[in-house]
């Protein structure tokens, strides 16, 4: 039986900033950012935006009323959850409309997680044939204004919707893996803002990828050759293409000439969107499949998962027949060309707003938020969420 990704749904929030502009705000040669970073636009979250009600939109433009009531599990990826205990699987099965009898749970590995959710979905999947598994994965990514960091910000959701029988791509049975306790990147739990090693976050990167693809390889007998196409977790673009450089000479002329050109399809989305952490990977797939158009049936695309801390996977599918009738491309292209662009002076003041932390109520002005689904309020420190 083949298991794997049936439907794609994609969030981001309505505001960007351009990041030539805040290049010369930061007194910055606009290259660094635009060509070694490999960035061209951030997206902002405002407060009526969280990772809850992300991972609800993005899932709301995908899931149908059979859906609803064949999901039985709910995954939800996240390292900026919004609550220490309770998980925001359960306000998204609410949002969404999911039939009750279902397992909903949060898990968190750094930009691991949703990876994560996917394997556990297809563990259930291999058991359950009938059930769908919802896997979410939806952060804001934060490290403060003139930080190193800063120009690799982002926020975004991806929905996957994973059962047997998929109808996007199969997903192969074989991973390789690498866990190891490092500090390269983490959020102490009383700080809003990540910290990073930068350098060693980089190096870390590159070591996971080139140790899991040898590891592949070697588990799996295939080669780079026999990949149409590698998505790589987007912190931001540079980095994956600094990932690609350390294997692309293990493939043939031809195959690296196309892979390069795949690279360029696969980072289309993230470079106006930035880091959106747990969905990074899977930002890069949906770009891939709905900015590509050479891929065919059974084409082999392969997936670079890196959580910092650190947990790093190489795993891989293969395209299903007609895929392209289930991709929302252009619903896609719509919402990043409807955002509205923040001068740098009301993304900093945008960045500097938060919820109330002694107890508080706040009412959110919900009206300018474009999305079905966005924080209203927060009252005896219970989050108020409505679906408009
Ligand atoms: N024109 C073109 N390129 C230029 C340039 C110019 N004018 N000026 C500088 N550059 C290039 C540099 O040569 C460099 O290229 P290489 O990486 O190929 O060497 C690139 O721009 C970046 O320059 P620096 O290394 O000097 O930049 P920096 O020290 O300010 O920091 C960063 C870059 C480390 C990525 C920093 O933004 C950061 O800490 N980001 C967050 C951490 C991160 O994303 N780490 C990635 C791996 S960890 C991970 O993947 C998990 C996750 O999601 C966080």
């Amino acid at each position: 039986m083949e298991i794997g990704i049936d439907k794609i749904g994609f969030y981001t929030p309505h505001f960007y900033v351009d990041m030539e502009k805040l290049a010369h705000a930061r007194d910055t040669d606009p290259g660094k950012y635009l060509v070694g970073i490999g960035q061209e636009k951030m997206a902002v979250a405002p407060t009526t935006q969280d990772s809850v009600t992300m991972a609800a939109n993005a899932a709301l433009e995908i899931l149908d009323d059979e859906d609803k009531q064949a999901v039985d599990m709910v995954l939800f990826g996240t390292e900026t959850g919004v609550d220490h205990s309770k998980s925001g699987a359960v306000w998204v099965h609410h949002l969404a409309g999911i039939q009750p009898r279902a397992r909903a749970v949060e898990l968190k590995q750094a930009c691991y997680g949703a990876t994560a959710a996917i394997q556990l979905a297809m563990g259930h999947i291999a058991l359950n044939p009938e059930s769908k598994v919802l896997v979410l994965g939806s952060d804001i990514a934060k490290y403060g204004l003139r930080s190193g960091g800063e120009p690799t910000q982002g926020a975004g959701a991806v929905a996957l919707l994973i059962s047997a029988n998929p109808r996007i791509l199969a997903l192969d049975k074989e991973q390789a893996l690498l866990t190891e306790d490092i500090m390269d990147f983490w959020r102490p739990i009383h700080s809003d803002k990540a910290f990073v090693d930068g350098k060693f976050s980089n190096e870390s990167y590159i070591k996971f990828f080139t140790t899991v693809w040898n590891e592949y390889k070697e588990k799996t007998g295939r080669t780079l050759d026999d990949m149409a196409a590698i998505c790589f977790h987007l912190p931001y673009t540079k980095m994956g293409r600094k990932a690609f450089r350390a294997i692309i000479d293990e493939a043939s002329e031809e195959v690296q000439e196309s892979l390069k050109e795949r690279y360029e399809e696969s980072i289309a989305y993230n470079k106006v969107v930035g880091n959106i952490y747990t969905g990074s990977l899977y930002l890069s797939l949906l770009s891939l499949l709905e900015q590509g158009e050479e891929l065919t049936e059974g084409a082999r695309i392969g997936l670079f998962s890196y959580g910092s801390g650190a947990v790093g996977e190489f795993f891989s599918g293969t395209l299903k027949a007609g895929y392209q009738q289930y991709m929302l491309g252009e619903k896609h292209q719509e919402m990043l060309d409807n955002r509205k662009e923040l001068s740098i002076e009301e993304y900093e003041d945008i960045f500097e707003q938060s919820l109330p932390t002694d107890g508080s109520a706040i009412e959110l002005e919900v009206e300018e938020d474009p999305a079905p689904v966005v924080l209203a309020g927060v009252r005896d420190e219970i989050r108020e969420y409505i679906n408009k």
